[in-house]
């Protein structure tokens, strides 16, 4: 089978496409604006594009010139408060390209067996019913998650207007190896991994935590959001229609540090700051849709971070 995965050097694209590599062809295209082509394991089977999904041309030339049985559209500006900064920019990558790529695959790829679209939790916004359903209702708060409503929402149009066989994730708080803890915006578990590994090795330092701890996240390991995407990308039950990716169990910061204290017999220093701004309080997925198609997490908490830490060595 031959994949294309933008945004495939990130945390989730690469993971992916490591994973079908071993048995596909895969091409990954990435500007390497947050992900990095040392995410990528060398194999003869993987071919890897610097470039991004907003160049036109370079996008006409790969989906003109290839045949693809699946499509991973991963590439964004995954900071939320990058797309508060600069709404017009990150509104190309996150909304133009999708558009972009769907009409070059209405154009080309007659026999595309799934496009699949990476949305996200945050187009629930901050309305309160828990947990969140598919159906439940939709508060879009940044230009990021109007954008990821918007585009998924195309993607799933492309489905019942042109019968394009799509897709869309809206993926829960995803953790990992390979996720990059360098912005302040990076997934938390990526930043605190960061500094559990600078305690071990006896550097001065300190998690800052917004808030009080309190505040509840579905943390979902990356093995299981494999497991979701592969399913998703071949039941026919899944077409045109949107996912929740976690685990259906929320679990708030304090008691995540305690998990992780307790597994490497540390006490990690913490400094607290006043809340983030914009912060939701509470976020947990309803994950029976996805269980429809057969899912099921293998990983709690303690047995993803005990993975992720013991594969960082
Ligand atoms: C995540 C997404 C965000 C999306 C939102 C929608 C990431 C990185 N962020 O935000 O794009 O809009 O879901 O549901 O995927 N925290 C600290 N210290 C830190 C970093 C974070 O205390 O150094 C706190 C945050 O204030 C927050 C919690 O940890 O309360 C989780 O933060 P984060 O991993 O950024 O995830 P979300 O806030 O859920």
């Amino acid at each position: 089978m031959n994949y294309l995965i933008t945004g495939g050097a990130g945390f989730i694209g690469s993971t992916l496409a490591n994973h079908v590599s071993k048995e596909n062809f895969v091409i990954v295209i990435d500007d390497l604006s947050m992900g990095k082509e040392e995410n990528l394991v060398k194999n003869s089977n993987l071919r890897f594009i610097k470039g991004s999904v907003t160049d036109s041309e370079l996008m006409d030339e790969i989906i003109s010139k290839n045949t693809f049985d699946y499509i991973f559209h991963f590439a964004a500006v995954a900071s939320v408060a990058d797309s508060v900064e600069r709404p017009v920019d990150t509104h190309q990558v996150n909304f133009e390209s999708v558009l972009m790529l769907l009409e070059l695959v209405r154009k080309y790829q007659k026999n595309l067996k799934r496009l699949i679209f990476s949305s996200s939790a945050a187009v629930y916004g901050d309305e309160p019913t828990l947990p969140k359903k598919e159906e439940s209702a939709i508060c879009p708060l940044t230009p990021y998650a109007i954008d990821k409503f918007a585009a998924e929402q195309y993607v799933l149009a492309y489905n019942h207007l042109y019968g394009i066989n799509t897709s869309a994730v809206r993926f829960f708080n995803v953790y990992g190896p390979n996720q990059n803890p360098e912005s302040p915006y990076s997934g938390v578990i990526s930043i605190l991994v960061d500094r559990y590994k600078k305690v071990q090795t006896g550097e001065d330092t300190q998690f800052t935590l917004f808030g009080d701890g309190s505040q509840s996240r579905d943390f979902v390991f990356i093995e299981d959001v494999i497991q979701a995407l592969l399913l998703i990308a071949d039941k026919k039950e899944s077409l045109g229609k949107q996912f929740n990716v976690g685990t259906g169990n929320a679990i708030t910061l304090n008691e995540l540090i305690a998990v992780i204290d307790k597994s490497l017999g540390i006490k990690l220093p913490i400094a607290y700051q006043s809340e983030r701004d914009g912060d939701i309080k509470e976020s947990v997925s309803d994950i029976s849709r996805l269980k429809g198609l057969g899912y099921e997490p293998n990983f709690n908490i303690q047995e993803g971070m005990d993975k992720y830490l013991t594969s960082e060595d």
